[in-house]
């Protein structure tokens, strides 16, 4: 298997067809992705969602994404791992933005960080790419601004607020991003913001124009209960698992599950010696 590299995420923007990436949280998911031939795995902080149940993004902790991240970093042979930097992990000085990078690639064994804003961020970008971490941007709707968003709602719907993120864009890019992430914006403005950049564009909710498509994993296997709008259910696993597990539940209490003789069984001699009823030099049970 060909170990993906920051090059070759970038070399896809030159390819006619767009790619898919997708997130993963685990050792065995990453596996199974990784074995579909993804090229990029984010270990998203949409873990504090599909995985904790919260209700946002915000309460995911550095020492739990290390977690994942490392046990997805586990479950790879090929696909570039990306670490997903959580909400205020990087935000309040360039400082703790590179220990926190720092972090997921010494602890996580991620090989690259992602991390959320255009402008304002550019001096973290910049100074984590100095240290020799990979960088992958997010602008749009950026899920940690969900309170100064007022929710999760689609950016850039003005000329003046696609303009800001189409800017916000090229800013992650200049200081040094190997990508970016599209989130919640117009395909009109993914489009064009697409055709300006030199790194791809990865898309989720932002149309069919971008390099490649982002996706949660529990969201295109139908795992939860509720499916975002940008999303497509290729399976029900959800319903699957309940099912299996009811089928698990009743052949339990009816025996059949036991019934496949997949147990092991005492030779005759353990059996007697087991059965006797002198029990010798116990203490406890003469
Ligand atoms: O946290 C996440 O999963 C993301 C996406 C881009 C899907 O940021």
């Amino acid at each position: 298997m060909t170990k993906i590299t920051i090059q070759s995420i970038k070399q896809l923007k030159h390819k006619p067809e767009p790619f898919a990436a997708l997130t993963a949280y685990d050792y065995t998911s990453a596996q199974l992705v990784d074995r579909a031939g993804i090229p990029l795995i984010l270990v998203g902080d949409s873990a504090a969602m599909v995985m904790m149940g919260y209700a946002t993004t915000i309460p995911a902790s550095m020492d739990e994404m290390l977690m994942l991240t490392a046990a997805v970093a586990r479950g790879v042979q090929s696909a570039l791992v990306v670490a997903d930097m959580p909400f205020m992990s990087y935000q309040a000085s360039v400082e703790s933005a590179i220990q926190s990078a720092g972090d997921f690639i010494k602890k996580g064994s991620a090989s690259a960080v992602k991390l959320e804003g255009g402008q304002h961020m550019v001096p973290q970008i910049s100074a984590i790419v100095d240290c020799g971490i990979p960088v992958m941007g997010h602008v749009g709707l950026t899920p940690q601004s969900f309170h100064q968003m007022s929710g999760y709602r689609i950016q850039g719907k003005t000329g003046t607020a696609a303009r800001t993120i189409l800017q916000d864009a090229l800013a992650v890019q200049s200081a040094g991003a190997f990508s970016i992430v599209l989130e919640g914006i117009p395909a009109e403005l993914a489009e064009q913001i697409t055709s300006e950049l030199d790194i791809p564009t990865i898309g989720i909710g932002a149309g069919p124009h971008c390099d490649g498509q982002i996706q949660v994993f529990h969201d295109i296997l139908g795992l939860g209960d509720f499916a975002p709008k940008h999303t497509r259910q290729f399976a029900r696993l959800g319903a699957l698992i309940t099912d299996s597990v009811l089928q698990y539940k009743k052949d339990v209490a009816s025996g059949k599950f036991t019934a496949g003789e997949n147990y092991t069984h005492l030779s005759e001699k353990a059996q007697k010696t087991l059965s006797a009823t002198d029990y010798g030099t116990d203490p406890k049970r003469s």
